[in-house]
């Protein structure tokens, strides 16, 4: 029953919800315990109530999405290519790169890593972040990038050490992510170093009705607000306070699911910060697509300015569009790296009020199977089909927003070997062989004799750790340290270097 003294309350939360049309929320609230109360009605005070019934008009009832629908005027983006040392498309590598290691010597960079996802399209029960992703190893992919950083650490701060590392997590895998991290030491880096903030949550909507679903009687469906929403977390969970207090001035951004990313990386860094294309505020990662079909993002002009227009969104006409010397038109494909300035995430939260709660990028729609309470039974249901709407933000969506926006193209092999699926592309097996392929191509330029099979395939699996190379020039100059590069890899050997 709903003691007294709770009861005006509720009535002014009834009201709310009422004229949010989401009264529904409180059906039964008279049939769960005093704790369950407290639980819902605090997770209906963190819902904005007020912009639902417009984010509904316009997802839900117009089924519009962010990018879809648009008349914009697209065209390929210029971009610094892999190639520095190319006759028409060259640029001094080293002179940024240099810039770029006086930035993370100086502090100025920070690590941010959006690892709000769960490992499920792997069939794994946990965060992705602690799915397996060396090669032979098998160690974490948080390890994976842990190591990267500890490696720039002891390249580019010798003396202090300190590369401060941001993890965006969910509500979901909040406390099992903190709680891995304190289980490995935090793999080798100073717990001061690591900061945890999970993202934000966005109700989970009827796909026909539009009204926010229950999922326990006591319980709002919410789920994470894509990466697009780390842009606010940063803000609001006092990461760039933080950074602010650190010194630090660029974030480079990475996503968890690639144990191949350059988590820091001097060239990309120093571009950003001091080309005079870039205006500091937001920069990108791309290399050429595959094929036609492949699923990542594409790097445009979209209406002049730099954006993503994602794999599911590009007209198919666009995709198949090839230039007179038969490539890809639309090849720039992102690997969703990207480097961010701490006054750019500062400018769009403040242009929203300056509390950080208003600002949000546009949603995209996914309509998704989501278990649920049916109102006129109280009993749960767990669909068979798609019977709700997701809004997820996009964090590529903030990219028109920068003044100037620059484009780097990256050699795939060396740094782009996604897990995503549990076989065929951006698998563990397809990660392990591309990890493989580029520890072997290293090596072999660093005079080690690698062991082939007859279709051409390396006959081992190689995994390098960045603290021994980080590219293969390092390779070359023998690795870190100690000399590291073996004469030869034995047929069929497992190897980490
Ligand atoms: C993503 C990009 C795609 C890019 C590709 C490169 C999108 C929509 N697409 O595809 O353009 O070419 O990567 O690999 O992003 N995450 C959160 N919170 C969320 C949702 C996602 O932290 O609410 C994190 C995940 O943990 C993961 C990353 O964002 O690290 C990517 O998300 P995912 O939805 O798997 O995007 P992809 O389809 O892989």
């Amino acid at each position: 029953m709903t003691t007294a003294h709770a009861q005006p309350a509720i009535d002014a939360i009834r009201e709310q919800l009422r004229q949010a049309g989401q009264e529904h929320l409180l059906t039964f609230v008279d049939q769960i315990t005093p704790e369950q109360r407290s639980a819902l009605l605090a997770q209906i005070a963190s819902l904005d109530l007020r912009s639902l019934p417009g984010l509904i008009e316009r997802y839900v009832r117009a089924s519009s999405d962010a990018a879809k629908g648009s008349s914009a005027k697209i065209e390929p983006v210029p971009y610094f290519a892999a190639d520095h040392t190319s006759k028409d498309r060259g640029w001094d590598r080293e002179a940024y790169a240099r810039k770029g290691r006086e930035l993370i010597g100086a502090g100025k960079i920070a690590a941010f890593t959006v690892a709000g996802g769960q490992g499920s399209r792997l069939g794994y029960d946990g965060p992705k972040g602690c799915y397996p992703g060396g090669a032979v190893t098998g160690k974490p992919l948080f390890a994976c990038l842990a190591d990267w950083i500890l490696a720039a650490q002891e390249r580019y701060r010798p003396a202090t050490g300190s590369i401060p590392w941001y993890i965006m997590t969910s509500p979901l895998n909040h406390e099992a992510t903190v709680a891995f991290f304190k289980a490995n030491g935090y793999f080798g880096l100073k717990s001061t170093d690591v900061m945890f903030f999970p993202q934000g949550v966005m109700p989970s909507l009827d796909l026909k009705t539009g009204r926010v679903l229950l999922s326990q009687k006591h319980e709002v469906a919410l789920n994470p607000d894509g990466h697009g929403g780390s842009l606010k977390a940063l803000y609001t969970s006092g990461a760039i306070d933080d950074m602010a207090k650190r010194g630090v001035e660029h974030i480079s951004y990475t996503q968890i699911d690639n144990p191949l990313v350059r988590v820091i990386d001097p060239a990309f860094i120093g571009l950003h910060a001091a080309s005079p294309q870039s205006s500091g505020e937001m920069s990108s990662k791309m290399v050429a697509k595959s094929d036609p079909g492949e699923k990542v993002g594409v790097l445009c002009k979209v209406n002049g300015r730099v954006g993503v227009i994602e794999y599911s969104d590009l007209p198919a006409e666009l995709a198949q569009a090839r230039d007179a010397d038969g490539g890809l038109t639309y090849s720039a494909g992102s690997i969703a790296v990207h480097m961010i300035g701490v006054e750019f995430v500062r400018r769009l939260n403040a242009g929203a009020g300056g509390a950080g709660g208003g600002f949000t990028l546009p949603f995209h729609r996914a309509e998704k199977k989501v278990p649920f309470v049916d109102l006129s039974t109280g009993q749960r249901v767990e669909p068979t089909s798609n019977n709700a709407v997701k809004l997820e933000a996009f964090v590529f969506d903030a990219l028109p927003m920068a003044a100037r926006s620059i484009v780097l193209e990256t050699q795939r092999l060396d740094e782009f070997a996604p897990i995503k699926n549990a076989t065929g592309s951006d698998s563990p097996a397809s990660c392990a062989e591309i990890q493989t392929r580029r520890a072997a191509r290293w090596l072999g330029g660093a005079g080690c004799r690698v062991p082939y099979k007859n279709c051409g395939a390396v006959d081992a699996v190689i995994e390098i750790s960045p603290r021994t190379a980080m590219d293969a020039g390092e390779m070359r100059a023998g690795g870190a340290g100690a000399a590291k590069v073996p004469a030869a890899i034995p047929s069929g050997a497992k190897v980490v270097i």
